[in-house]
């Protein structure tokens, strides 16, 4: 199984959580990282090389800070841009099909507040619905997600445990039934 990280964090210099996540990750050979932000500073994503990318991938994982709910904007790009009609849909769109798909976030908010009693009211799973639903319209097969949250109140330990955790989930995750 190849597995291509999209990495998408517009300060991964003072980033705590994606920064160490993507330190261990480099360390394995089944895991290709490609950061977003590096590989286009200037935001101009090249669409033919993303889609060999994942042409070239087995399983995707989107890597992000949660932002306002959403993506950071390059990975919206991403999205608007490389999921081309004849490329990942529409009738001759089958590059993506039978790929599978995840993400990967950190988060503010703690995990009570990620309930629908909660600050936040909707749990990360709901918040991931566009990229499931994506997933979804591109025929792929969507992967449970990977998350850290409260990050303001993280020590050295759990930081250690969940970047662990973090690559045990991308080599073992398993499609929902
Ligand atoms: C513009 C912006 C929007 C954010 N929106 C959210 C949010 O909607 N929910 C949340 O829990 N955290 C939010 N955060 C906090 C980030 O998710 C958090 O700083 C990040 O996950 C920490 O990861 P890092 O150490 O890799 O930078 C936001 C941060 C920024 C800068």
């Amino acid at each position: 199984m190849k597995t291509l990280v999209i990495a998408t964090h517009p300060s991964i210099e003072i980033s705590r959580v994606n920064a160490a996540w993507l330190q261990e990750l480099r360390k394995h050979s089944d895991i290709t990282v490609h950061e977003l932000y590096k590989a286009y500073p200037d935001e101009n994503i090249d669409v033919a090389k993303e889609q060999q990318l994942i042409e070239a991938h087995d399983r995707i994982i989107f890597q992000y800070p949660l932002f306002w709910y959403s993506t950071p904007m390059l990975l919206k790009k991403w999205f608007d841009s490389v999921l081309q009609y004849g490329w990942a849909y529409g009738p001759d769109g089958s590059k993506t099909a039978g790929k599978q798909f995840g993400a990967a976030i950190s988060t503010y908010g703690s995990e009570a507040s990620y309930q629908a009693e909660g600050a936040n009211r909707f749990t990360l799973e709901e918040i991931l619905r566009p990229i499931e639903a994506t997933t979804h319209f591109i025929s792929g097969t969507y992967l449970p997600h990977f998350a850290l949250s409260d990050v303001s109140n993280l020590s050295d330990e759990r930081l250690a445990q969940s970047t662990a955790d973090y690559v045990h989930h991308i080599q073992t995750a398993v499609p929902k039934a």
